[in-house]
């Protein structure tokens, strides 16, 4: 599997490889007749989740965006509230561990120094944790409690993609856990939670073939140098992931922020040399997403009249967005604590394709390694 086969590069095939691997993730963890998530990695009982006042998440880089998604995830349907924090950050802050906190650190490689350090500290003040990887048998994973495997297979390429996509999938399923022990979800939503899981591989795939769109995009930006990512709420962790890749393959600055936040400094950046991507999805049965995604047009709008170009990724039969923008991908419609999944790719893929009209090494970006062992 760790082989490029047909592909130019890891990066490219590893983002092809995400339905596999999301696929890979999920199916082993759901018990269907029962429509019910089964995750027995997780030495965790059930009086011990319902005693949970708190769970911290530390992780570094493109993990640590897949914990700001967890975080909804884990806060909406299990009814827990979780914190994010870098890994590199978290002994600095003095975590107030109390009693009933599990600390989540999620690590593709397991072999983060910071993680690690992270973990240490996290048992020293006499929390549990729970390690989400996506290698075997490595340091930070034998040093859990327990540990939720991402199945994605072997990730070559220093920019993480589907073992991003594969760890909100097993941050989704374990919030799902969660709200099975405190029950704090009714049955017929976790069905369909469950359903809309299971159907979520095929989704991306049929997702996969804006590639040819997003390759267009990235000829006619790749001479530009500064980029702007805007998302809300959940969507927000995947606009910082979108700046992040872009930086880290193509060396293009990049900057990913809040879309309710450029009001506060960043619109004085937003002109014709500045293009903006915003993540403009909505879920039509969630009222919260409707009227960010009624904000979020006010934004584009105003992004345009100050003579911006903005890429937009929209949701299936969205009218509104196409109108504005300059150019719009869409997205399979989803619900909002698992749209972040799929919005992730086109992003991925602008980066990928950002790198190779650069003419870059998309595989082994300059100064970057797969995994810092060192602090
Ligand atoms: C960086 C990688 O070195 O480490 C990123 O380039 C990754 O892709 C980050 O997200 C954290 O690594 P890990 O293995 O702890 O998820």
């Amino acid at each position: 599997m760790a082989e490029k086969r047909e592909f130019p590069h890891h990066m490219i095939k590893e983002i092809f490889e995400q339905p596999q691997g999301l696929h890979d993730t999920i199916a082993p963890r759901i018990a269907l007749p029962e429509g019910q998530v089964q995750l027995n990695e997780v030495p965790i009982g059930r009086e011990e989740l319902r005693a949970l006042n708190r769970i911290n998440i530390v992780a570094s880089g493109t993990s640590r965006h897949a914990g700001m998604v967890g975080q909804y995830m884990i806060q909406e349907l299990g009814g827990i509230p979780a914190d994010v924090d870098y890994a590199s950050e978290f002994e600095y802050r003095n975590p107030m561990i109390g009693k009933g906190e599990l600390t989540i650190v999620i690590t593709q490689s397991g072999e983060t120094a910071d993680t690690g350090a992270a973990q240490r500290e996290a048992k020293a003040r006499g929390s549990r944790t729970v390690a989400i990887s996506n290698v075997a048998g490595t340091t930070i994973a034998r040093e859990a409690d327990g540990v939720i495997y991402t199945l994605a297979g072997p990730e070559i390429s220093i920019a993480s993609t589907k073992a991003f996509t594969a760890q909100m999938a097993a941050l989704f399923l374990f919030a799902l856990h969660i709200s099975q022990a405190r029950e704090t979800l009714a049955a017929n939503l976790r069905e369909n939670y469950i359903r809309e899981l299971l159907e979520l591989p095929a989704k991306l795939k049929i997702l996969l073939e804006c590639a040819s769109q997003v390759e267009r995009i990235a000829t006619e930006f790749h001479k530009v140098d500064d980029f702007l990512f805007l998302g809300r709420a959940i969507h927000y962790p995947i606009a910082m992931d979108g700046a992040l890749k872009l930086k880290e393959v193509s060396y293009v600055h990049a900057e990913g922020y809040p879309t309710g936040e450029t009001k506060h400094g960043p619109n004085a950046l937003i002109d014709e040399n500045l293009p903006v991507v915003i993540i403009a999805t909505r879920d039509a049965g969630n009222q919260g997403s409707v009227l960010r995604y009624e904000k979020s047009l006010g934004n584009i709008r105003g992004f345009k009249k100050q003579s911006s170009r903005v890429i937009a990724l929209a949701s299936e039969a969205d009218q509104e967005v196409p109108r504005l923008a300059d150019h719009t991908i869409v997205i399979p419609q989803a619900s909002e604590l698992l749209s972040p999944i799929l919005e992730i790719v086109p992003l991925q893929l602008f980066a990928y394709y950002m790198a190779v009209k650069r003419g870059l090494d998309v595989d082994r970006p300059r100064n970057l390694v797969k995994s810092v062992t060192l602090e």
